[in-house]
């Protein structure tokens, strides 16, 4: 997820563009770069590290002119360094482009063009764009907008891409997955992946839509589809301050980043999932044969992906697998050797506790393998392989998108891994793949306006409750521990989750009329068994909060409040379940009046001891 803007008209185009991308640097800010046309001459200026480090740079030595175009990393292919920077241009420089997205076919588009002469700098998946454009530029006589809907119709993924030529007053632009918003203005047009870079200039907004082209000029805009078709798009009066835009209209980051789980999911998904075959392909160099057992090491949320990990890959790849929290792992003198796979999961990469503990299995001699977000990170300096999430950057403290797309990586890693190692089959592989291929549709569901009210609903019904526990049995134990984790972190209330057949061992103690027990109970082939825990409950009293799956009418006797979520697959349900309890937590804590994106006591990366 990185930040685009663009400029035309004649205010100097250095300065809106630099505006524009501090406005967006929570999009991403591992590197940042211009492109300004300046008469006949584009000139790409780009800087690894903050935005500040270009601003500097440009502030010594401005650049001149009225078209330009700039973008704010969030790295997923190549590392953040000045050559990976956007725009990429073509070797004579009069093409550049800069993008935001994942370029699933980029690797094959690369080959054929490299065999037809081009050279590339980086190793981003973008610049492929650049080069492909470039071709087609010269085969339909120099026309800028054609060549880019030819060259897109080749390409497969999600993008925001932006392209201007050193011989065209004009800029192009299209989107697929990625956001793009255009911002009209008096004589002069804007283009940006988010609002928050446009308000200091303009309120008037086009929102592009899936598949729409755009071409930008002096006097004006025109948009397609992808086949050249004129599309009409409305011009909306946006009314939100800056804060409120770089949070897309939501309230919090937390409640964004909710929202944007089907976005992050496709990006966790794309480029890795072959529906004809059956087959995961994960662009990691792990033989899938040369190790015997697993150790998951992580803290907090990602604990506890690792657990729905454990889960699948047991399940699936029938390989033993042992999860421990990194602060205990690093301690307990492990059991490791080279025979071991240590896969560490983080969404910062910095964690302290897991960055050691990555430590203690290298030094055992356990080949690692990272489920990481943030790339750059120190752990991926230290991994021998590196899983991307590609979730975007997380600024609300409490999880939410990294943990489904974490779940999403775990999923398809004990695919891969029960592919190659042959204990599933390629019709079971297929069956499970679908099933994953449905997660971000399957979560745009689960937001669906209806469902959030009654969330919303319950949570202020029960928001003063002294306490909460949260059960769930299988694959849906962990998020049971992941929803009461998410209440104790924004709400303070005291929540328990625990594994639903534990319950009479202990727990069932707590139970009064004064407890809220919420229970995930979806379909699956245990559902019976948590339906008698629930009567358990029930037999002492409790308030039963039933998740159930759409249609099971039948269980919703047994509880207080149902709250249905989607049907799903059992083995990819812990993704779909999960978000009905991130809006319940968020709606405690937002009743309460809680700083839900700064809980106190709280850090986003936990860096010391
Ligand atoms: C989750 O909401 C918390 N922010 C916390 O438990 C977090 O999951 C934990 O600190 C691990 O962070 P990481 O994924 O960045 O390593």
């Amino acid at each position: 997820m990185c930040g685009i803007v663009g400029y035309i008209g004649s205010r100097s185009a250095q300065q809106v563009l630099l505006s524009g991308l501090a406005r967006l640097e929570y999009r991403g800010y591992d590197s940042a770069g211009v492109a300004i046309m300046d008469g006949e001459q584009i000139q790409v200026r780009k800087k690894a590290g903050k935005l500040a480090n270009l601003s500097g740079e440009l502030l010594a030595l401005p650049l001149s002119g009225t078209l330009g175009i700039g973008h704010t990393r969030w790295a997923t292919h190549g590392l953040p360094n000045d050559t990976n920077a956007h725009p990429h241009a073509t070797e004579d420089g009069r093409l550049v482009i800069i993008h935001n997205g994942i370029i699933e076919n980029y690797l094959t588009l690369k080959e054929g063009l490299m065999a037809r002469g081009h050279v590339f700098l980086s190793q981003t998946d973008s610049e492929v764009l650049a080069h492909l454009i470039e071709e087609k530029y010269d085969l339909v006589n120099g026309n800028l907008y054609e060549a880019v809907r030819q060259a897109l119709s080749e390409v497969r993924g999600a993008y925001g891409i932006v392209v201007t030529h050193a011989l065209h007053r004009e800029i192009v632009a299209a989107r697929t997955v990625s956001p793009l918003v255009m911002g009209v203005g008096e004589g002069e047009m804007f283009l940006a992946s988010d609002v928050p870079a446009l308000l200091p200039y303009t309120r008037r907004m086009v929102f592009l839509h899936d598949g729409d082209m755009v071409v930008l000029s002096d006097d004006g805009f025109r948009v397609t589809d992808l086949a050249g078709n004129a599309v009409a798009r409305t011009v909306e009066q946006i009314d939100w301050d800056a804060e409120a835009a770089e949070k897309g209209g939501y309230d919090t980051y937390m409640l964004k980043e909710i929202y944007e789980q089907p976005v992050a999911l496709t990006n966790t998904l794309i480029g890795r999932l072959h529906d004809e075959t059956g087959e995961v392909n994960l662009d990691i160099d792990l033989d899938p044969s040369s190790f015997k057992r697993i150790s998951i090491i992580a803290c907090g949320t990602a604990y506890y992906a690792g657990l729905v990990g454990e889960y699948l890959i047991e399940q699936l790849a029938r390989i033993p697998v042992e999860v421990d929290v990194a602060s205990e792992y690093r301690y307990r003198d492990p059991l490791v050797s080279k025979d071991t796979l240590a896969i560490v999961i983080s969404q910062s990469g910095e964690t302290i506790d897991t960055l050691e503990a990555l430590r203690e299995a290298k030094r055992g001699g356990a080949r690692t393998l990272g489920i990481i977000n943030a790339k750059g990170s120190s752990m991926t300096r230290e991994l021998d392989d590196t899983l991307y999430i590609h979730a975007g950057p997380e600024i609300g403290v409490a999880s939410t998108k990294a943990y489904t797309s974490m779940v999403g990586a775990m999923l398809m890693l004990a695919l891969w891994l029960a592919r190659a190692r042959g204990t599933l089959t390629q019709e079971a592989g297929k069956e499970l793949l679908h099933a994953a291929r449905a997660l971000p549709r399957l979560v745009e569901e689960a937001l669906e306006p209806a469902r959030v009210e009654r969330i919303k609903a319950v949570a202020e019904k029960y928001a003063h409750s002294r306490d909460y526990l949260f059960l769930g049995r299988g694959v849906n134990a962990p998020t049971a521990l992941e929803g009461a984790l998410k209440l104790k972190e924004i709400s303070y209330i005291h929540a328990e989750g625990y594994a639903a057949g534990e319950m009479k061992h202990g727990p069932i103690a707590l139970i009064d009329a004064a407890l809220p027990v919420v229970v995930v109970a979806t379909e699956s082939r245990l559902l019976e068994k948590t339906i008698s825990n629930v009567q358990e409950v029930r037999a002492r009293g409790g308030q039963v909060i039933l998740l159930l799956s759409d249609g099971d009418t039948e269980n919703a006797q047994h509880a207080d409040e149902v709250l249905y979520v989607p049907r799903s697959h059992e083995m990819v349900s812990p993704v779909v379940n999960v978000v009905a309890l991130q809006l319940l937590s968020y709606f405690t804590a937002a009743h309460l009046g809680r700083d839900v994106d700064k809980p106190r006591n709280l850090a986003k990366s936990v860096t010391v001891e």
